[in-house]
């Protein structure tokens, strides 16, 4: 029986596959990629990845080593940044040629790291945080009230779409009359990590991807004139160490990174940790009986189900990591997907467990100096999202086979394409 067939007939036994059977650029692997994350975490943790190169590592302990040693490990990828991800020249000179290639400032090492993410830290401090609360709160109404009457809904497109896209348009500044542009610009901005773009289509995502730099380079430039208290204001106004306005190209980057980052990955969050519960009725039952319990069911989801599966990072020499060697200018994948499911971290790790003591050490945000800025903000949307859905909705359900439930096929994101969920509405 080859990998493929045991993946679909659902056999649970890791014991027959090995690492050269795993295809993690197969769509029916990246649907359930545990099962392949097992066998490389336990086989091997640091492994070559034939298709790419990569070196991809799977155990706890592998990417604490890479994330604790950006020195060696490097994010920084290349002077070209995204524009690396696209295989065609043609589609490359559209960003030469009629837009910017960047790389987000971001993704640079410690020291420089540090005086950017100054300039966007102050965007995200505890108290605008908690000051975004009743919008989040008034957006959750909204979509609840319109969506409650039928007692049916998609959930992915009806409610996990919508709400992260409305809080990062508010929180960069930018008019509700663009989220719907803004929301194929962003779907846009995370193909290229699929690895998956046939030539065509690198051409279409291209061209989004320069319209999107031009759009955010005007509103940018309004900005710097009328300042807000928003994330577009601060990279407009904001001083690198305190002495400089930055460039277009790094506010670019930083303001691409917190749209993007700021959507796709919190509506995964909120539609996989709604898929949990279905399958989990009884955890439902105890985050009815008990709200104290969605801080550790948040958790649990985001250790269970990362949203970002993989990043990368790059060797900045010759290197030797749990035994394996590494030449310099290789690229190595981080599968924070995998780490969070190390039984050497987290014991029984596939079950869904309210009461574990770590489960806040996932690194779902990753962690170190690139740890996700907005994670308080997602954390506050997914805490939100369930609270009140759970005082309006009853008997959730899932409205057809879990058997037809797919992924969109990415290398890096973990994403349903559709939930479509039938409710009793309680109110
Ligand atoms: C559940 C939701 C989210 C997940 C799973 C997630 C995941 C991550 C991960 C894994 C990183 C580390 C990147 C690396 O080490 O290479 C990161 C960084 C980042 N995230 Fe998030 N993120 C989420 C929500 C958000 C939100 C709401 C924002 C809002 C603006 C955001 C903006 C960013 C930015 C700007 C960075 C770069 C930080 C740096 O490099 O200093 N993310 N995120």
């Amino acid at each position: 029986m080859g990998h493929l067939s045991r993946y679909r007939s659902g056999v649970s036994s890791i014991a027959p596959i090995r690492p050269d059977e795993v295809d993690l650029l197969d769509p029916v692997v990246q649907a359930n990629p545990y099962l392949a994350y097992d066998v490389l975490r336990e086989q091997a943790p640091v492994w070559e990845m034939p298709q790419t190169g990569f070196y991809v590592v799977t155990s706890y302990a592998g990417l604490d080593e890479v994330i604790k040693d950006p020195g060696t490990f490097s994010i920084e990828l290349g002077s070209m940044g995204m524009v690396s991800l696209f295989r065609t020249e043609v589609a490359r000179k559209i960003f030469k040629e009629e837009g910017w290639v960047v790389g987000t400032k971001l993704s640079t090492d410690p020291p420089t790291h540090d005086g950017y993410r100054s300039l966007i830290d102050v965007s995200f401090t505890a108290g605008r945080v908690r000051k975004s609360e009743p919008f989040i709160r008034d957006i959750i109404e909204e979509l609840l009230d319109r969506l409650t009457p039928s007692g049916r809904c998609e959930f992915v497109s009806d409610f996990c779409v919508p709400l992260p896209l409305r809080v990062i348009t508010d929180r960069l500044g930018l008019p509700e009359s663009d989220l719907g542009q803004l929301k194929i610009w962003s779907e846009a901005w995370v193909e290229p990590f699929s690895y998956a773009m046939t030539p065509d289509r690198e051409l279409e995502v291209a061209r989004e991807m320069v319209a999107l730099q031009h759009y955010l380079v005007e509103w940018l430039e309004r900005k710097r004139q009328n300042p807000q208290e928003d994330i577009l204001s601060d990279l407009a106004n904001g001083r690198f160490r305190g002495e400089r306005f930055l460039t277009t190209e790094e506010m670019l980057g930083i303001a691409e990174q917190a749209l993007v980052g700021g959507n796709e990955t919190t509506t995964n969050a909120i539609a996989s940790g709604l898929l949990l519960l279905l399958r989990h009725p009884e955890v439902m039952d105890a985050l009815r009986q008990d709200r104290r319990l969605l801080k550790p069911f948040i958790e649990e989801t985001l250790r269970l189900e990362a949203p970002t599966q993989g990043l990368l990072r790059r060797t900045t020499r010759e290197t030797v990591l749990l035994g394996v060697p590494i030449p310099k200018g290789r690229m190595v994948h981080l599968r924070f997907g995998a780490a969070n499911r190390d039984p050497a971290v987290f014991p029984e790790p596939e079950r869904l467990d309210l009461t574990r003591r770590n489960a806040g050490s996932h690194m779902a945000f990753s962690q170190g100096e690139h740890h996700c800025l907005g994670a308080p903000l997602a954390r506050q949307e997914m805490k939100l999202a369930f609270e009140m859905l759970l005082d309006r909705w009853s008997e959730i359900q899932l409205d057809v086979a879990e058997e037809e439930l797919s992924y969109w096929p990415s290398l890096t994101l973990r994403a349903l394409r559709t939930l479509p969920l039938r409710f009793q509405p309680r109110d």
